[in-house]
Order: structure tokens, then sequence, then C-alpha cells
């Protein structure tokens, strides 16, 4: 199982395979991922400081591509599966915000193509 160590919170076993979001999510930390888990919002972004996170997915590249004042170290954790161990910062977190909730819940299939 890859471990994921979310610096400053908790270190955690997650299951391979599984949105890194709902794995941290899961774990207990108050990540933001106001759009659902879709590429659309980028509050699920994490800095990446150590490991593999794999591929950007395509939805993921050209969201990204948006947002040029990003590090390239920033991916969003939506569109990342747990494959690796991962050392990671979470950036947004819901109790850091004025707002009422994370997100609507993401969906496990990383797929899905949205509303
Ligand atoms: S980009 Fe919105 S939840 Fe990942």
């Amino acid at each position: 199982m890859p471990r994921i160590e979310a610096v400053g919170i908790k270190t955690f076993e997650a299951l391979a395979g599984r949105r890194l979001v709902l794995e941290i999510e899961d774990n207990g930390i108050d990540i933001l991922h106001r759009c659902g888990g879709f590429a659309r919002c980028t509050t699920c972004r994490i800095e990446v400081l150590d490991g593999d996170p794999g591929e950007m997915t395509e939805r993921e590249r050209t969201r990204l591509a948006r947002e040029q004042e990003l590090a390239p170290n920033i991916r969003l954790s939506c569109q990342i599966l747990c494959e690796h161990d991962l050392k990671i910062r979470v950036i947004n977190r819901l109790s850091e915000t004025d707002l009422s909730d994370a997100g609507p819940r993401v969906l496990e299939d990383i797929d899905a193509t949205g509303k």
C-alpha cells in the first residue's frame, strides 16, 4: 500500500489505485474539492515534495495549463491515483476557510465525465 505523508498533518497508508483526494479526505484531512473531482476548480491542489504522482490526466494537464503561476510540482489530487509513496503538502483545507463544506463528494471513478 502506498504511504502518503501529508507534511505537518499525518502519514497514512493509502489503498492502491484509489484517487488521492479521496484517500486524503477519508484519512481525516479536510482537503477542499469544490468541483467534486472534475479538474475544474483546482482547490484540491497539492504540492508534491517527494515521490512519483504519475502522469497527468489530459483533464489535469489542460486545467493546470491555465494556472501559469503554479510551480510544476503542484498537482490536482483528484486526478492522481495512489500508486507510489508520496510526500505532499495539502494546500487548501476547509478549516482554513469560511466555506461550509469541502465540496461535493468525489466519485471513485477518475474517468467520470462530470456534468
Ligand atoms: S480540481 Fe476540483 S476537486 Fe480537483
